[in-house]
């Protein structure tokens, strides 16, 4: 997700769950080629297993994408053609090639060619006035056709004229039954769920309609602990005791020194963490003291020792 799982944010997200897959930020097949990728790319040895996920429409600056992300050791690189881009401004990529899988699956036929590792897709269900159950369909045999075989789809449309993308993560209707009749009419194909899925109970009940897998946006971001650290145990069937918050803000100390050592901010690191505590008692306080004091010049791993101290203070 743009601006919200860096590095830094998968780093404390795969401290909470050893076997769910992380995604990075969307980065745009010219922004890599053209842009510092060894920068853009880097990741911690400990983000594994991590996707890269690409933007872009031209098969041949995709295939270079693809090779320069593998290089660097990504273990999937997925498409985005979920993302509600202004098909003006923005170019040609994302939830706009709803319209054109013929041109998608020139894009994933190039992309696997150039990769050692698998190539995945993200979609919606459609777009605009499009008819969700005619294309997504036709888009799943088209685009599987060119050796996909990973999809992962978030099941609304996206609306390309009149909503933001934001408003495109929520007012277009969900129509998760669509999504289930394509693991039905795909039962090859590995199918992940996304959109709206707010806890685990709600995971749990789409792999208990057949889905192979649950992709969780926002819900893992701003309230981490309940999504993440249970996961491992429930959705995965690992028997090693989960986590608690409490372990995983100390476990982020080093981290956060080995990152101040290298020049970097407290803030930048621990604008993901404002969640960790959420709905628990102390979790103002711990949002607080990070919000207000992450951010000061010089500002270290005591701060995050102060705002834990809110929270188990009032534990006690
Ligand atoms: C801040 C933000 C940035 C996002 N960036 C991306 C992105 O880069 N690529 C992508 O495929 N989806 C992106 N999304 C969409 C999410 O991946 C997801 O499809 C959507 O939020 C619906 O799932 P959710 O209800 O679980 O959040 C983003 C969502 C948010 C809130």
């Amino acid at each position: 997700m743009m601006d919200w799982t860096d590095r830094h944010c998968r780093y404390l997200h795969r401290l909470m769950t050893r076997h769910a897959l992380l995604y990075t930020e969307m980065i745009t097949a010219p922004a890599l080629i053209n842009g510092d990728a060894d920068r853009l790319l880097a990741f911690h040895p400990a983000e594994h297993p991590v996707a890269l996920q690409l933007g872009g429409s031209n098969p041949a600056e995709l295939a270079r994408a693809t090779r320069i992300g593998a290089a660097h050791g990504y273990d999937e690189i997925n498409l985005n053609i979920g993302c509600p881009s202004d098909r003006v401004q923005s170019g040609c990529f994302g939830a706009v090639l709803m319209e054109r899988p013929g041109l998608v699956a020139d894009c994933v036929a190039a992309m696997i060619a150039a990769s050692p590792v698998e190539v995945t897709v993200k979609c919606r269900i459609g777009v605009d006035d499009q008819i969700p159950a005619d294309v997504l369909p036709d888009f799943l045999h088209i685009v599987s056709g060119a050796g996909v075989t990973r999809f992962a789809i978030h099941a609304r449309k996206a609306w390309l004229q009149g909503l933001s993308p934001k408003q495109n993560r929520d007012v277009p209707p969900l129509d998760y039954p669509l999504v289930h009749r394509m693991k039905r009419d795909f039962p090859h194909l590995h199918l992940s769920v996304n959109g709206g899925i707010m806890d685990l109970d709600q995971a749990q009940a789409h792999l208990d309609a057949g889905m192979d897998g649950v992709m969780v946006g926002r819900a893992a971001y701003h309230t981490p602990a309940d999504i993440l650290l249970d996961a491992d145990h429930r959705i995965f069937g690992a028997t090693d005791t989960p986590r608690s918050a409490e372990d995983i803000a100390c476990l982020m100390l080093p981290y956060i020194d080995a990152h101040l050592t290298a020049g970097g901010r407290l803030n930048q690191i621990t604008r993901h963490m404002l969640g960790l505590f959420a709905g628990r008692p102390g979790a103002r306080g711990w949002k607080r003291t990070l919000s207000e004091q992450a951010h000061r010049p010089g500002a270290g791993p005591e701060v995050v020792e102060a705002a834990l101290a809110q929270v188990t203070q009032q534990a006690a």
